[in-house]
């Protein structure tokens, strides 16, 4: 009697909660159509690229057939052809990005996405798109922003200032190799500068994937780098970090001058690309003399010129 009825009664309440959960659910699905919006509305972002002003509506269609094959309908990352990629297709919903002129963990400004976006980004698989109009573009940088609430909240930050260029001398290439030590560069990017540092195989992103750092010494003349090819483009991304990457951000260790410094010896690290910094460095004899502190007290008369302003 006892297990017929404690049967019966879970019978009843299996039914009573299978109805109460149908009832959340069936109110869970109506609730879109009834309401004032549509099933997940696209946020209305816009974009501001000089004098064109992007609307994501408008960048729907381009964002399905060009982009969602790698990021993702959802801009998560995990479109389609995802699984055979790395590194990964970008996931926008986390809105962290490699390529800056922002500080590290800001925001970028809506013409570094853009930039990104006609530039490709060269050794992975995100493609040039510059057949583009300047208008599908920007309408895609306001698509990009729809996946993030952190768009809503926050603001772009402030682009970092880059002050002009010193001329390229043995002493700046000198000084700079001096920092790339100091700084542990080489670690990670290896003395040479050929991705093979000590720590570099231990290296992971943000999101667990095994990243290599960059190799200096590959490639020629069209070497480039994730983030642009000039010299200021170098500049700007270890003063800005590669966010989501071990890559850190320089800027509060390096003075803006100094940064100059460490970019003329980079570039002596491209050994196969011409460079003014490589002139330099053969008009030189083709190694790099050992950096000497001007600034600190020295007991040396050697230091030969640099000691003139005593
Ligand atoms: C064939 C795959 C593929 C397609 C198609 C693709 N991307 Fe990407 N995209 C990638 C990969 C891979 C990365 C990450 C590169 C990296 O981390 O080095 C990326 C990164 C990005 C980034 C982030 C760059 C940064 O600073 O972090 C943006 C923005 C971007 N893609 C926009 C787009 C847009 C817009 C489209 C469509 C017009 C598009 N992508 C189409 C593969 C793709
Ligand atoms: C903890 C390891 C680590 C240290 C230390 C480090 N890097 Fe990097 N660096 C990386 C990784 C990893 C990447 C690749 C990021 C990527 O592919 O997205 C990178 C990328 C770069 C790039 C851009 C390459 C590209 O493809 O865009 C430059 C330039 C660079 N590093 C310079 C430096 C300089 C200069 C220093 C020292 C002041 C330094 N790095 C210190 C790990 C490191």
């Amino acid at each position: 009697m006892n297990t017929l009825k404690a049967a019966q009664f879970r019978v009843v309440f299996v039914h009573v909660v299978l109805a109460a959960l149908c009832t959340v659910r069936v109110v869970a699905q109506d609730a879109p159509d009834v309401g004032p919006h549509p099933h997940q509305p696209l946020k209305p972002m816009e974009s501001h690229i000089g004098h064109v002003t992007g609307h994501a509506k408008d960048a729907k269609t381009d964002y399905r057939r060009y982009c969602a094959g790698c990021h993702g309908d959802q801009g998560d990352g995990n479109g389609e052809n995802a699984v055979w990629l790395d590194p990964k297709p970008r996931d926008f919903t986390i809105a962290t990005f490699k390529c800056r002129s922002t500080p590290t963990g800001t925001l970028p400004t809506d013409q570094d996405l853009f930039n990104t976006i006609g530039r490709g980004v060269t050794n992975s698989n995100m493609p040039i798109w510059n057949t583009f109009t300047d208008h599908q573009r920007a309408n895609l940088v306001a698509y990009i922003k729809t996946f993030s609430p952190r768009w809503e909240k926050e603001k772009a930050g402030d682009p970092i200032n880059i002050p002009a260029e010193p001329p390229v001398t043995i002493e700046s290439i000198s000084h700079g190799k001096a920092l790339f030590t100091k700084l542990e560069c080489w670690k990670c990017h290896g003395p040479e500068g050929k991705g093979d540092g000590p720590s570099a195989a231990t290296l992971t992103d943000s999101k667990d994937q095994p990243i290599r750092p960059y190799n200096f010494a590959s490639g020629g003349d069209d070497a480039r780098f994730k983030c642009g090819s000039t010299n200021q483009d170098v500049y700007r991304i270890f003063m800005t970090g590669v966010d989501g990457t071990p890559m850190p951000s320089f800027a509060d260790t390096i003075q803006p001058n100094d940064a100059w410094d460490l970019v003329h010896f980079l570039r002596t690290l491209q050994v196969h690309r011409h460079s003014k910094e490589n002139d330099v460095l053969k008009a030189a004899g083709g190694t790099i003399p050992p950096y000497v502190d001007k600034a600190a007290p020295s007991i040396q008369p050697a230091s030969g010129a640099a000691g003139g302003g005593n």
